[in-house]
């Protein structure tokens, strides 16, 4: 049995000071005081917040995504996520058009199976509509994938509102949740074809393509679909004020079953960073992602409104491409510059620092392990510390102080959103299904990650 003591519990009942037993990948007991055996391995966690794993349910890893693949692998990703204080994630499988969902779930175990140090499940996302995909979908359901993703945005993956509707009533009918990327794609479309008229071609030319109006656009229509379907969404990547309105209208209606995710870029970042220069006039690419940083009030917004209790999990949007080989590509035209960044590992040391004072550990459990698995159906087995849940523990020391760089970084990419920072408070130790995976930022080589059915 390994013993957790002496630390800062945040339990269902709310924080207590005591001791954690793990036996057997569960927790098996929490208490004030356990007594340790002759064959017990005893941590000590005095002065540290003893969290339930933590979950990010939002990550591209190991994939193509029309332009290029992934920088991080499903070994390196999750490695590195374990780093940070993550022990699950929820990860994106994609049925590119022409691939059946069976054929993409089979692909993406053969790239996860046996490569994970943190645990991993899989959504659906669907980038075809057809007669079958019903079919298909209840097969998913079957095969322990309870949430399926659609886009508004992109052409190569985006079904029509029509499709969209179709695929919230297959949801509804599940039991599942669709999470679903909100942008106006033929806003998007046209305002890159006339931002690049303009002469606009490198970085800063990618948040003028995509304006926060786009988003709110695509939040409200889904909201209203999702209405008439009656089924619960989960709306990713939340970035603007304006679509976080949409969000508050349609729970002003009483409309149920609607969740909101944003991430740790939208909440610190700011478009000012599209200027960034670097070495080679070219570093704004980092942060082409999409949707793209916004406005410095955008992100005084979405603070407030995770401090109101108003966004259900923070998730990464973790899909890394190195910034030289792969960004750099898209030089002389930023609708080439792959889209996405790099978040798995530092997001739990990004909140806890942009929060200090104002999340403490509770919430910041709430947001980033209860939040996300009660939206995805792995609570009460995950995201709560408890006899008989599993043993993901993440003991955070809050004291400690250090700086985030892409030099010391476990992500496999060449650069991090957040070089610089000095983050206040790390995972000390992290176990995955009661296995140490990781201690103070390094990983110990086990790799417990096993897939998670919901
Ligand atoms: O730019 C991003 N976020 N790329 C990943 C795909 C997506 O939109 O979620
Ligand atoms: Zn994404």
């Amino acid at each position: 049995m390994i013993i957790i003591a002496n630390g800062a519990l945040v339990t269902p009942e709310g924080l207590r000071r005591g001791d954690i037993a793990l036996d057997g990948g569960r927790i098996v007991e929490v208490a004030a005081r356990i007594e340790p055996g002759p064959s017990d391995t005893v941590e000590d966690a005095t002065g540290c917040w003893v969290l339930p794993g933590l979950i990010d349910a939002h990550t591209h890893l190991q994939c193509w995504t029309g332009m290029d693949w992934t920088a991080d692998s499903f070994e390196t990703g999750t490695r590195a996520a374990a780093c940070g204080g993550t022990t699950t994630i929820v990860d994106y499988a994609t049925a590119d058009r022409g691939v059946t969902m069976d054929e993409a779930l089979a692909e993406w175990h053969r790239r996860a199976d046996g490569a994970c140090t943190a645990n991993y499940g899989f959504h659906m996302a669907i980038a075809e509509w057809g007669d079958d995909s019903p079919g298909q979908m209840r097969r998913m359901r079957e095969a322990g994938v309870s949430s399926f993703k659609t886009y508004l945005a992109y052409d190569h993956l985006r079904l029509t509102d029509a499709e969209t509707l179709r695929c919230l009533e297959a949801v509804r009918e599940l039991d599942a949740v669709l999470c679903v990327h909100c942008e106006n794609g033929d806003v998007v479309d046209e305002l890159q074809r006339a931002v690049l008229a303009r002469g606009i071609t490198g970085p800063e030319g990618h948040p003028l393509s995509r304006p926060a109006e786009a988003e709110a656009d695509a939040v409200s229509r889904l909201l209203y679909l999702a209405s008439i379907a009656g089924a619960r969404v989960n709306v990713v990547h939340l970035s603007t004020e304006l679509g976080l309105e949409a969000v508050r209208a349609a729970r002003a209606r009483g409309q149920r079953g609607v969740f909101v995710e944003t991430c740790p870029q939208y909440l610190t970042l700011d478009d000012t960073r599209y200027l960034e220069e670097g070495d080679d006039g070219f570093a704004g690419a980092k942060y082409v992602m999409s949707p793209p940083l916004r406005k410095p009030s955008d992100v005084r917004a979405l603070r407030a409104a995770v401090l109101a209790g108003e966004v259900d999990s923070i998730a990464t949007d973790h899909c890394s491409f190195n910034l030289h080989g792969q960004k750099d590509r898209g030089r002389g035209d930023f609708t080439r510059i792959p889209n996405g960044g790099p978040g798995i590992e530092h997001r739990p040391a990004v909140m806890a620092t942009a929060f200090e004072g104002r999340l403490g550990p509770v919430e910041l459990a709430r947001l980033m392990s209860e939040g996300p698995a009660r939206v995805f159906g792995m609570w009460p087995r995950k995201g709560r510390l408890a006899p008989g849940a599993d043993a993901d523990v993440c003991v955070w020391d809050p004291r400690a102080r250090w700086t985030i760089s892409a030099a010391t970084q476990q992500q496999a990419v060449d650069y991090t959103p957040y070089e610089g920072m000095e983050a206040h408070g790390r995972a000390h130790l992290v176990y995955v299904g009661g296995v140490l995976a990781a201690r103070d930022g390094a990983p110990t080589g086990a790799r417990p990650g096993t897939y998670v059915s919901r």
